[in-house]
């Protein structure tokens, strides 16, 4: 079948991506070497080998473990590169990256050193690659909103230089309600929302960031489908869904990639689409996740169109942007 050819080949956004968890094992090792970090594992091998996950906390603790090897605006930048160059071999012709600034200014790192070898990888893989790249700041949710509005506060200098704010982190426990305070400071601020929702969580926390966050688009939202009176919302909405089969996999959401739901979604008229969340660590980049899923479920060339179109129209690019690409 020449299905893969026109998976990898045809044009498409990734909307859910976050930078740090695009740090290869690799990149890792040369870091820590740079920077004097010492890494509680021997080797390449042997951190490749930690990356067996049965749930969202048991990665989470190995990916905040990697990204302690970043330190100086370099290390950020070149992440960002790796991650760009990458993208536009899998003809991503845009990219909203999170970031998560918390785990790093936690470690004593600027926010303007993170935030400025972002923006400088952003704007280089633009001018050499044509790639459109934009930052989305994320919040952590298993710390308090004290911390998160402390954080938006403090990347303010820096406003111009990422286009929105999402929700990641710890979902169980840490219901979207705990953050209404600082989605609604930014979205006065006119930045774009969007919360990780129903990845472990309940459909409830997909109404709660709806509802509380008022977001624009739901990461995951893969447990929606447990609730009929949601799904029918985000149909008549067109609310987003940032859909990333090989998570769902590697964190057990799903027990087979035959048995998850996005063909189901997208024939119920959601607008989802597919993206890789962490590759670095889930075992592939958005191509992987779209070849992967389509062998697994057997969708064709129509649902492929209808995934890439979804993907392009749910950016926060401008109109003109958008209609360069669809
Ligand atoms: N869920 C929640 N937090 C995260 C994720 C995710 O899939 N990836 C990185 N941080
Ligand atoms: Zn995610």
């Amino acid at each position: 079948s020449r299905l893969p050819l026109l998976l990898r080949a045809m044009p498409k956004a990734e909307l859910h991506i976050h930078i740090e968890g695009s740090l290869e094992p690799e990149l890792i090792f040369a870091l820590a070497e740079r920077n004097g970090v010492d890494l509680p594992y021997a080797d390449v091998e042997a951190l490749r080998a930690a990356y067996a996950f049965t749930d969202l906390q048991s990665f989470l603790d190995i990916y905040y473990a990697g990204a302690s090897v970043l330190l100086q605006e370099e290390d950020f930048y070149d992440m960002t590169m790796a991650y760009l160059r990458r993208a536009v071999q899998d003809n991503v012709v845009r990219a909203e990256i999170f970031f998560d600034p918390q785990t790093h200014t936690e470690r004593g790192v600027a926010m303007g050193t993170i935030i400025h070898g972002l923006t400088r990888a952003c704007r280089d893989a633009h001018a050499q690659w044509g790639i459109s790249a934009e930052l989305i700041l994320s919040f952590l949710r298993h710390l308090s909103e004290e911390d998160a509005i402390a954080t938006l506060e403090a990347a303010l200098p820096f406003r111009d230089q990422f286009i929105g704010v999402g929700l990641d982190s710890s979902e169980l426990g840490h219901p979207p309600e705990k953050f209404t305070r600082v989605f609604a400071r930014a979205k006065q601020l006119g930045l774009r929302l969007v919360a990780h929702a129903g990845e472990e969580g309940p459909p409830a926390y997909v109404w709660g960031a709806l509802n509380a966050l008022a977001v624009e688009r739901i990461d995951h939202g893969v447990q929606s489908e447990k609730d009929a009176a949601l799904m029918q919302h985000l149909v008549e909405r067109g609310i987003p869904l940032t859909v990333c089969p090989l998570s769902n996999l590697k964190l057990c959401v799903v027990d087979d990639l035959t048995q998850h739901n996005l063909p189901r979604m997208l024939d119920a008229g959601l607008k989802v689409m597919v993206n890789s969340d962490d590759p670095a660590y889930f075992g592939g980049y958005v191509n992987d996740n779209y070849v992967q899923l389509f062998a697994a479920t057997g969708m064709g060339a129509e649902h492929a169109y209808q995934l890439a179109r979804n993907s392009l129209e749910a950016t926060f690019a401008s109109p003109q942007q958008q209609a360069a690409w669809v």
